[in-house]
């Protein structure tokens, strides 16, 4: 396909047009911010071209050189000066075709820019063709155009970012940072392009690589690694002309910031407000305040009722009906949520039930004005969880009981437990267990009051406190270490913060290929949690700046506590929730889980009563 330029425009008069290369250069500015936008329109510029095989290499972050090598359908040698000029593209041919896009590129100005501020070099064979051609242009202008020996398909070649716009250059972050944001950008291509194999070299080292058998699993497993896939589960929902596919994290694997939420729209990552809202009201009452869902899902729709011509980025996109999108990605992720209540996954937080649905159900999407039409996906329905058996010698007042309160009293409200061994003065003197509610709040008598303490937070609570206090976490080697493939940027804090991780009690090493090896983890973990650990800390290290400052750290030691601390759900003995008693008692300043949540919630006499109606 020709690549066809758009005619030059010429004034006189006191309004002059820029000259060309200052013109070039603010609109190139537009496009190419970091060399992570670079390799994002080269990669999107292979993909356009139909390669199975991409690989991409940088240096020094991708600041002094990228490498983008595609087996796609090549550039003619005629058009090969034409595709580097501004607005120049094969891709679309009237404004009639905007409304119509399938290809992620549609302007004709990434080659432009990139060239307008960079050093390019460009080898390029159409497939059947005997000769290919070698293209050289640098700040705009061209330096050698010659037919030239080279495989099927385009290199290009892309050295010195911003060496003719210090201004921008300055603007630069660490080459640590800079590779980070290009691996990130080459992470979320390659999982939403499957049946495309990716390699990524970054200075020097293949760091991923993945298998483009056109499994989204195993390019989600490719890219993120095992820890991160094993906390996700599948999400399939089509309606109303919306198609939804991908993954999300299982209630229980939430992250501490939205930096694995990935969006995309017709095979194009995108940010998306809407998305992340409709992803977050699904999770509303399955996930703690401050923290987030990941999610790797992909929209398909028809490209006249989406807009990707927003923003020059093209990362900001526009719906015709965002409700129906809303609609569309709030039940998709119900419905991934109603398959894991199926597999008898608990995907509630404790206290919420079946019956009390988190949000009414909105009315099915409405019918997209221009979407073909689909048939309509019902309300999803949300069984109730499977009740505990009664067992077959139940007490008489049981078998009179509704059906929803009728379950088997618990061993230790048969048998109370003694009262935890209090001081006379201290807040929880003579107080009397009376057990557990939920396995997750401890119910305690005190005089004429009822105590609800949360486990998990007070004993997170006590265990920051103690981290603070001694100010050194205690380690333990490990025999066969923990092997852990973290993204991108984690994987860069992982090893630009090793200090930082060794005071809060990690021992971490290098493992080559986006790995990491930790030798040494703190003694108050088990394994498992040492892993989430150190995946939550490199999540929270790559998402602030330099070296974690004194608040920083305080915030990774809450990780860590949060991490070993007992959970709720977990099965604790009546002697352990004394001793927690016992432990809240000797610290009378701990009210607050380190959240900001409350530990205990005291229901008074009066409360009760009240709501009994035995007073008014
Ligand atoms: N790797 C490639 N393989 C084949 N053709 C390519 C490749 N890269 C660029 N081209 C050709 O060069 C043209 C210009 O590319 P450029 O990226 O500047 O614009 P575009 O992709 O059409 O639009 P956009 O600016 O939105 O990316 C493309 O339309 C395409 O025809
Ligand atoms: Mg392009």
């Amino acid at each position: 396909m020709k690549i066809r330029p758009t005619r030059e425009v010429r004034t006189t008069g006191k309004i002059q047009l820029l000259d060309k290369v200052t013109a070039e250069l603010i609109a190139a500015g537009e496009v190419i911010d970091r060399p992570a936008s670079v390799i994002k329109e080269l990669c999107e510029n292979a993909l356009d071209a139909g390669t199975t095989q991409l690989t991409v290499e940088i240096q020094r972050g991708g600041v002094t050189f990228m490498r983008v090598t595609d087996n796609g359908s090549g550039i003619e040698p005629e058009d090969i000066r034409t595709a580097f000029l501004r607005h120049a593209t094969s891709k679309l041919r009237s404004a009639a075709d905007l409304g119509n896009l399938m290809s992620l590129g549609f302007r004709g100005e990434a080659l432009a820019s990139i060239a307008a501020m960079c050093r390019v070099e460009v080898l390029s064979r159409v497939p059947g063709q005997e000769e290919g051609v070698r293209y050289c242009i640098e700040g705009g202008a061209e330096t050698e155009c010659s037919p030239a020996g080279c495989p099927e398909g385009t290199t290009i070649v892309v050295r010195d970012i911003f060496y003719n716009t210090p201004a921008r250059m300055k603007f630069l972050k660490k080459d640590t940072a800079e590779g980070g944001a290009v691996e990130e950008a080459v992470e979320r291509l390659a999982v939403i392009n499957p049946r495309v194999s990716v390699r990524f070299l970054r200075e020097g080292k293949c760091v991923l690589q993945t298998p483009g058998n056109n499994r989204p699993e195993d390019a989600v497993y490719a890219v993120w690694g095992r820890e991160f896939y094993q906390t996700l589960t599948p999400v399939r929902f089509e309606g109303r002309g919306i198609r939804v596919r991908g993954f999300v994290s299982k209630p229980g694997h939430d992250r501490g910031s939205r930096s694995m939420q990935h969006f995309f729209l017709n095979g194009r990552p995108i940010r998306s407000r809407l998305c992340m809202a409709a992803l977050e009201e699904a999770y509303r009452t399955r996930i703690m305040k401050g923290r987030f869902p990941a999610c790797v899902l992909d929209l398909r729709m028809p490209p006249g009722v989406c807009d990707v011509n927003v923003h020059p980025a093209k990362l900001e996109v526009r719906f015709a009906e965002e409700k129906a999108v809303f609609d569309a990605v709030y039940y998709a992720v119900l419905s991934a949520f109603t398959g894991l209540e199926q597999q008898g996954v608990s995907v509630r937080l404790p206290g919420e039930t079946a019956s009390a649905p988190a949000r009414e159900a909105p009315a099915p999407p409405p019918e997209p004005v221009r979407a073909a039409p689909v048939p309509v996906q019902p309300a999803l329905p949300r069984p109730l969880p499977p009740r505990p058996a009664v067992p077959a010698s139940v007490p008489e007042w049981v078998q009179k009981t509704p059906p929803e309160l009728r379950q088997a009293p618990a061993p230790m409200e048969l048998e109370p437990a003694p009262p935890p061994q209090t001081s006379p003065s201290s807040r929880y003197a003579g107080a009397r267990l009376i057990g557990e509610w939920l396995r997750t709040y401890i119910l305690l008598e005190c005089g004429e009051k009822l105590i609800l303490i949360d486990k998990h937070a007070a004993h997170e609570r006590l265990l920051y406190e103690e981290l603070r206090a001694k100010n050194e976490v205690r380690r333990q080697a490990l025999l066969e270490p923990l092997t852990i493939h973290l993204p991108g940027s984690e994987y860069a804090a992982a090893l630009g913060n090793r200090e930082t991780l060794a005071r809060l009690g990690f021992g971490v090493e290098d493992f080559g290929e986006g790995c990491v090896a930790v030798r040494e983890i703190p003694t108050m973990l088990t394994l498992s949690a040492a892993a989430e650990s150190v995946m939550q800390l490199c999540e929270r290290l790559a998402a602030g700046e330099g070296v974690p400052g004194v608040d920083a750290i305080d915030d990774l030691l809450h990780t860590i506590a949060c991490k070993a601390a007992v959970r709720a759900h977990d099965e604790t003995s009546p002697e352990e929730l004394s001793a927690l008693i016992r432990l809240l008692d000797e610290h009378e300043d701990v009210r607050f889980c380190p959240h900001g949540r409350p530990i205990a919630v005291v229901l008074t006499r009066a409360q009760v009563e009240k709501l009994f109606g035995r007073i008014t």
